[in-house]
């Protein structure tokens, strides 16, 4: 079957169309319209803005969608968009546009968890992993463990009771004075710096919840920065991302290792944006060797927010028969109660 799905929950633009069949997920065209440049003037995303340029690119990168798919609408079995969670200006672009499409040409639609998305995005290259599995999502948005119990069943079991992991990177990257988002160049620059410079709070939780809290890192180095700042006092930006880095792969290592003990599921799935990290996947390698677990990452193409992965889990979803009608909306937050279309 034919897949065309719709991504906008936050600053990218997507369409993609994917063929799927039993076991395997093809994607004929996966286009991301980036915001990154125009945000970057503020340093972070700013919500009216997104609507707006998300509302900009829809129809034309549909077209190029379903044109470098070399389908046309006609051909396609299924819409899936994501519906939650995200800004909601943005999400209700994708929810609408999908909509219209999908009941102007007749063709079912399904809404899609934007989590998920970011696990499912493994299925894609990964078609031998089933679950149950432990999957970390970590972006900019978002910072979680979760048990997936089945391909549409999900649990969360940890998760940041206040920065994502993603948001510390950025904020640490702007002080440093790094382009939005700096999660890409701290990655660059932590790969040059002196990891054990300097010992930082850890981001886990010392107590037996698999949760994080982030803040506390982020807040130690702003001030080590504004102070380095105000005494003249040169700073190592790479010696400050290494040792950023590492605190945060050490804490993310500790509560993964106890969440493979609790649960017994040494089958480890990772996913989001602050997935492409090079020292996380080194560190998950590393701790999948450590506990005799199977490790599965997307390519790094695949970890930031795209809709091929929002039509991977609309397969799996698609099977349980359960279809959005003209009523469906977006949620801001994750919509734990199902709600009846
Ligand atoms: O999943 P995503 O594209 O969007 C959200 O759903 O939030 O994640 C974006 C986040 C940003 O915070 C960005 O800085 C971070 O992922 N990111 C990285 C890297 N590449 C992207 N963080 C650390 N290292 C990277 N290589
Ligand atoms: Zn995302």
């Amino acid at each position: 079957m034919n897949i065309l799905a719709f991504e906008s929950s936050c600053d990218e633009t997507s369409a993609s169309v994917v063929c799927a069949k039993e076991e395997e997920i093809v994607v004929l065209s996966n286009i991301i319209a980036s915001q990154i440049s125009v945000h970057a003037l503020y340093g972070g995303v700013v919500p009216e803005i997104a609507s707006r340029a998300h509302v900009e690119a829809i129809s034309s990168i549909t077209y190029e969608a379903l044109e470098k798919a070399n389908l046309n609408i006609s051909q396609i079995d299924l819409i899936a968009v994501t519906n939650s969670p995200g800004l909601i200006g943005a999400l209700l672009v994708g929810v609408n546009f999908a909509k219209a499409l999908a009941f102007a040409n007749n063709i079912p639609l399904i809404a899609i968890d934007h989590i998920k998305g970011h696990i499912a995005a493994n299925y894609i290259e990964h078609p031998e992993l089933k679950p149950p599995f432990i999957a970390f999502v970590a972006s900019g948005g978002h910072t979680s463990i979760i048990k997936v119990n089945n391909y549409t069943d999900i649990e969360t079991i940890g998760r940041t009771r206040d920065d994502a992991i993603g948001e510390a990177f950025d904020k640490v990257g702007r002080i440093m004075g790094l382009p939005y988002p700096g999660g890409k160049e701290m990655d660059r620059l932590a790969s040059i710096g002196n990891k054990d410079f300097a010992k930082f709070p850890s981001g886990a939780i010392h107590d037996d919840s698999l949760d994080f809290s982030f803040s506390g890192l982020k807040t130690h180095i702003v001030n080590y920065l504004h102070t380095a700042e105000q005494r003249g006092q040169e700073i190592s930006k790479e010696d400050v991302a290494a040792a950023f880095t590492k605190t945060v792969c050490e804490s993310v290592k500790i509560k993964l290792k106890q969440a493979i003990e609790i649960h017994g599921i040494s089958k480890l799935v990772v996913a989001g944006g602050v997935s492409a990290n090079s020292h996380l996947r080194n560190m998950l390698t590393e701790l999948a060797n450590q506990t005799n677990s199977e490790l599965y990452m997307p390519s790094i193409s695949l970890c930031g927010d795209n809709a091929a992965m929002i039509a991977a889990q609309a397969y799996h979803e698609y099977k349980t028969g359960e279809f959005a009608t003209t009523s469906l909306n977006a949620y801001a937050t994750k919509v734990t109660k199902k709600i009846k279309n």
